[in-house]
C-alpha cells in the first residue's frame, strides 16, 4: 500500500491520527505501519464503533431455562461408543484447537501450549494434546486431523514448537496451522489507539474470530476435502480434555445435532464457567457474570442447583454447520482495558486505568443459529483443569495434581499401587485411558 492509499483509507474511516506521525519515522516503521493500514476496513470499523455506542449491555436472562443435559450409561453409552467409534475408524473426525489466546493471567511468556505441565518430563501442553490425537490415530487406525488457531504473536513460536518435536509423532501433513484476525484497540469515541508512533495496538479477535479464520485460512475447504463430518473443539489450557472421545462424538452423530456441548456440574454455584440457558426454542451461552444472585442459587424440586451444568468450552461441531455461520458477522464483545498509548508527541503512556476497549468474538455465539443441540454431562474431575493462572486454583499446580490424580486413579483401576509422595506421568500413546494401561501395564517396572 502507499502512502496515498493509506490517506485515502485513513480518511474514509476517520482514524486521520494514525499518520499525523507520519514525519517521525524511519523507513521500516513506515512500511510496517502502512502494512497495518492495509489490514484495516471501513466496514469492520464501522461494526466497532456501533459496538462502543451501544456499550456493554448486560442482556436478560431472567426467561432461561435450564437445558435437558444427557448423561450416558449402560446401553445408551455403549450406542454412542460404538457410533463414535465408526466415525474415527472411517476418518470423519477432526481436532480442531484454539491457541491464539495471550494467557495474560497465567504471565507465561510465549504460547500457552508449549507452558511445561507434564509434571515428570515437564512435556509443553501440545505435547499432551498431540499425543491423545496420536494415540486415537492408532487405536482406530484413520487420520484425525489437527487444525490449530494461532495469533500473529505467537504463530512462529507454535510452528517452532511442533517443529522441534517432531510434532510429538504426529503426520506433519495432518495438522494445520491458521491465525487468526487482530482488531484494532479504540478510545471509547472510536479513534483507533497507536502505542507507538509508527504502529496500531491490535489485539487478537477472540476464540470466535476462528469462524472467519477457517474460512481465509482454508482450513474448512481442507476438512471437506478430507471428508470432515465432526469436529471436536477444544482449548488449550486444559490438558484433561478428551480429545475426540467417541462417546461424545457418537451422541453428537446419532442426535443429527449441528452443536453439541460437554457440560460438568459446577463445583460451586459462583464458579466462573458459561452456563448455557433455553429461551423459547434456542439456546444461548449466559456467561456467569450475567446470572442473577438468584439464578446462581436457584434449586430444583430436589434441592440441586436447577442451573448446575457450566461449559468448559469442549464442543463437537458439524463441519457443514461451522461453514454457513462462517459466512455470518458474529457479535462483537468489548472488554476495557489499560492499553498503552502515545501522545500527540509520540511519547509512550503507560496509563494506569483502563482508557481503551479490544474487540472479541465468542465462539459460542453461534449456538443459537444451531438447528439441533445436544448437552452432554461429563465428571470435571476426569476432564476439565485448565491452567489459567499463575497460582491458587486453575494453576500448574491445581492442574499438575488433577492430572496426577487421574493417572493414580487409573493406575489403581489396574492393581497398581504407587507412593502418593511419587510423581506419575503417563504418556497419551502409552495409554489413553484405564484400560489401555491395564493391558499394557505388565510393562511398568520392567523398563
Ligand atoms: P481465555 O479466555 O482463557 O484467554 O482463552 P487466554 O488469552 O488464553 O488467557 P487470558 O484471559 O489472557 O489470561 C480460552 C481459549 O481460547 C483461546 C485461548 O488460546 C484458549 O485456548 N483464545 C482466546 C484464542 O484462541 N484466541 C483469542 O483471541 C482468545
Amino acid at each position: 500500500m502507499t502512502l496515498q492509499e493509506a490517506e485515502k483509507l485513513v480518511k474514509k474511516c476517520s482514524q486521520e491520527h494514525v499518520l499525523a506521525l507520519w514525519n517521525k519515522l524511519g523507513k521500516k516503521e513506515r512500511e510496517a505501519l502502512l502494512e497495518q493500514i492495509a489490514t484495516l476496513d471501513a466496514k469492520s470499523l464501522e461494526r466497532c464503533k456501533a459496538a462502543l455506542k451501544a456499550g456493554v449491555a448486560v442482556p436478560d436472562t431472567s426467561n432461561g431455562k435450564a437445558p435437558k443435559v444427557s448423561v450416558l450409561k449402560g446401553r445408551k453409552l455403549q450406542e454412542a461408543v460404538a457410533a463414535g467409534e465408526k466415525e474415527l475408524a472411517e476418518g470423519r473426525v477432526a481436532a480442531l484447537l484454539v491457541a491464539g489466546g495471550q494467557g495474560s493471567r497465567l504471565g507465561f511468556d510465549g504460547p500457552k501450549g508449549c507452558y511445561e505441565i507434564g509434571p515428570i518430563t515437564n512435556a509443553p501442553l501440545f505435547y499432551f494434546h498431540a499425543r491423545k490425537i496420536l494415540a486415537r490415530t492408532i487405536r482406530y487406525g484413520a487420520a484425525i486431523p489437527f487444525y490449530v488457531m494461532t495469533s500473529e504473536a505467537n504463530n512462529e513460536a507454535t510452528v517452532r514448537c511442533f517443529e522441534e518435536n517432531d510434532y510429538f509423532g504426529l503426520n506433519p501433513d495432518d495438522v494445520f496451522f491458521f491465525t487468526q484476525g487482530m482488531w484494532p484497540g479504540m478510545t471509547a469515541e472510536g479513534k483507533i489507539i497507536l502505542d507507538a508512533p509508527g504502529h496500531i495496538f491490535m489485539s487478537p479477535d477472540g476464540h470466535g474470530g476462528l469462524l472467519a479464520a477457517l474460512k481465509r485460512s482454508g482450513a474448512l475447504a481442507d476438512m471437506k476435502k478430507r471428508g470432515i463430518k465432526s469436529v471436536f473443539f477444544f482449548q488449550v489450557d486444559n490438558p484433561l480434555v478428551e480429545i475426540a472421545d467417541p462417546a461424545f462424538i457418537g451422541h453428537h452423530v446419532l442426535n443429527k445435532a449441528e452443536y453439541s456441548l460437554k457440560l460438568c456440574a459446577k463445583r460451586d454455584p459462583l464458579e466462573k464457567l458459561g452456563v448455557p440457558m433455553r429461551f423459547g426454542g434456542t439456546y444461548r451461552m449466559v456467561e456467569y457474570t450475567e446470572m442473577t444472585e438468584e439464578q446462581c442459587y436457584r434449586k430444583d424440586k430436589s434441592g440441586k442447583l436447577y442451573f448446575l451444568y457450566g461449559s468448559p468450552a469442549i464442543h463437537v461441531f458439524d463441519r457443514a454447520f461451522l461453514e454457513r455461520e462462517a459466512s455470518r458477522p458474529m457479535p462483537l464483545h468489548l472488554a476495557f482495558k489499560k492499553i498503552p498509548f502515545v501522545d500527540g508527541k509520540g511519547a509512550l503512556v503507560k496509563p494506569s486505568e483502563p482508557n481503551g476497549y479490544k474487540f472479541e468474538k465468542f465462539i459460542f455465539d453461534i449456538l443459537p443459529n444451531a438447528k439441533s443441540v445436544t448437552f452432554l454431562a461429563f465428571d470435571q474431575k476426569e476432564e476439565f483443569s485448565p491452567v489459567k493462572n499463575a497460582e491458587g486454583v486453575d494453576s500448574p499446580a491445581s492442574c499438575k495434581a488433577d492430572m496426577q490424580g487421574k493417572w493414580r486413579r487409573w493406575l489403581s483401576e489396574a492393581g497398581i499401587c504407587v507412593d502418593e509422595n511419587l510423581p506419575v506421568e503417563i504418556d497419551p500413546v502409552y495409554a489413553l485411558d484405564a484400560s489401555d494401561l491395564k493391558s499394557n501395564g505388565l510393562c511398568l517396572g520392567a523398563e
